[in-house]
């Protein structure tokens, strides 16, 4: 016999073996106890959550010899018939092959003959959103005037592409993607049966990359089976996915805080020499900025789609709220960028230098608010402000200089920085003067640098230029 793969394999054959869609079966379970039963269902929702397999179900409930039953017996001609597909009662479209006018035309005429077996002649449309304006229409007279025993299922990834006309005909069924701990715990059942060892972490990270999907956790699951021998470990799960571990966001996101361009570049370039997609880490990283976003929230663990360890460490995370979601915006503002670039690499090295950009900015506002500088004998004293008000009495344009100038204390060293250089030579014309009212304010000796930064921030050309392409600010 051919070799079936794991997702039709364990496709649900009724309505209590589905993951996560109870609100779904409560509703549909209630519609077939009370005999209301809808001519036309819209069942929306992302790929792999379990539409088509519900419209089976469904099926199967409505024409079991012992239905309608909310239980189909699953033994008789009918219920087996639909387990296969081989139903003439319950007929399944692809809209997206089957896009045009002719096939709806068609339908229209199948409609027009009674069930052969079963009770309800059940029209299964795939992917419905694909069909052609000319096809929804002849769908709609359909509907206007809905034949007796005729019951439509329409699924689709996208209901915002179907006519309001189609969509106030049909009670409308959503459903959700799948969390990370449902997919877990459907992929270890099915890991169980099949015998397939896998750690729990391993497993996490799958659920992870599935995305909400239960299909797509089904395929990666296979594909590992298939290949490793023995335990499936997480560095198993890493090399087929190209998908980095959480500790490497972690490790990514602490670089960035040190707002160090250089090492970011590196990791995130060693990243992809060990196998990782750079779209891979865009989105593996913006959803763990979004987990560190939900817990500076406040949101219950259980939303937050990293394991307890993990929350833990990344609650640590020196960034406050505000902060997140400045690099989640930028984050949000590459995503075309990212999907659509042919050197996606790039986008990501520009992604990064944006993201290290809007730390500094904020880092500076923050200092430029308590320029305190506690590693001095003399704790706690404000340098810029003391040195200022001491030059003020006698050397107004060096006062003026320093209020615009950032000072930093680091051990011995006290540095400077300025602007341009016209503040400069000032400085150094009149270090003597410049150290000996620091020596007073700091009572202790030190090494006075004197340095000149690009006041615009450190933004360096390349830097003005993203600003330029995605922000669309202007250079001056
Ligand atoms: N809720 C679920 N519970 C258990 N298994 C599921 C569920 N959803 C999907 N699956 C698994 O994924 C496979 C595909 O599911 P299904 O065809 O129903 O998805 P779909 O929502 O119709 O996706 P698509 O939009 O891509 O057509 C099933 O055969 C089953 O193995
Ligand atoms: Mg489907
Ligand atoms: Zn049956």
């Amino acid at each position: 016999m051919a070799h079936r793969v794991i997702s039709l394999r364990y496709r649900p054959q009724n309505f209590d073996e589905l993951t996560g869609q109870n609100h779904i079966v409560l509703s549909l379970k209630g519609a077939i106890k009370s005999g209301r039963i809808g001519h036309a269902l819209l069942f929306a929702g992302p790929r792999g959550v379990g539409k088509t397999t519900t419209a089976r179900i469904f099926a199967k409930s409505l024409n079991c010899v012992e239905g309608p039953t909310v239980y189909p017996c699953q033994k008789c001609q009918l219920c087996r018939e639909i387990t296969l597909s081989r139903s003439i009662d319950v007929i399944e479209i692809d809209g997206a092959s089957n896009r045009g006018i002719e096939e709806i035309r068609s339908l229209r005429e199948g409609v027009k003959y009674s069930p052969l077996h079963g009770r309800y002649k059940i029209y299964i449309i795939d992917e419905v959103h694909m069909l052609t304006q000319e096809a929804f229409n002849a769908l709609l007279k359909t509907l206007e005037e809905p034949p007796p025993k005729v019951v439509f299922v329409f699924a689709t990834t996208n209901p915002t592409k179907v006519p309001t006309t189609i969509l106030s005909r049909c009670q409308r069924f959503v459903f959700k993607r799948l969390s990370v701990s449902e997919i877990t715990s459907r992929l270890r059942t099915i890991a169980d049966k099949e015998k397939i060892k896998i750690t729990e972490n391993a497993l996490h990270y799958l659920a992870i990359r599935a995305d909400g999907s239960i299909r797509d956790g089904e395929s990666i699951l296979e594909q590992l089976a298939s290949f490793i021998e023995g335990e499936v470990t997480e560095e198993d799960v890493f090399k087929l996915i190209g998908f980095l571990g959480n500790d490497f966001y972690f490790t990514l996101l602490n670089k960035i805080l040190t707002v160090d361009l250089g090492k970011v570049i590196m990791m995130l370039n060693k990243g992809i020499e060990d196998g990782a997609d750079p779209v891979e880490i865009y989105r593996g990283f913006t959803n763990y900025l979004r987990a560190a976003f939900l817990i500076r929230t406040g949101v219950p663990c259980e939303f937050v789609e990293l394991n307890s360890e993990e929350i833990e460490v990344l609650k640590k995370i020196e960034l406050s709220r505000d902060e997140i979601i400045h690099l989640l915006e930028i984050c949000l503002r590459f995503e075309d960028i990212v999907k659509r670039s042919v050197n996606v690499r790039i986008a990501i090295e520009l992604l990064f230098s944006q993201l290290i950009l809007c730390l500094t900015k904020s880092k500076k506002r923050e200092n430029n608010n308590r320029v305190v500088l506690s590693s001095s004998p003399n704790k706690n004293v404000n340098i810029k402000e003391a040195l200022f008000l001491d030059l003020q009495k006698n050397s107004p344009k060096l006062a003026g200089i320093i209020h615009k100038a950032d000072i930093t204390k680091n051990n011995d060293n006290v540095t400077v920085s300025v602007k341009n250089e016209f503040a400069k030579t000032q400085l150094v014309n009149n270090q003597k003067k410049v150290k000996s009212i620091l020596k007073k304010i700091l009572n202790t000796d030190f090494i006075l640098n004197i340095e000149i930064v690009h006041q615009k921030e450190e933004e360096s050309d390349l830097i003005q230029t993203i600003k330029v392409l995605f922000d669309g600010e202007e250079v001056r």
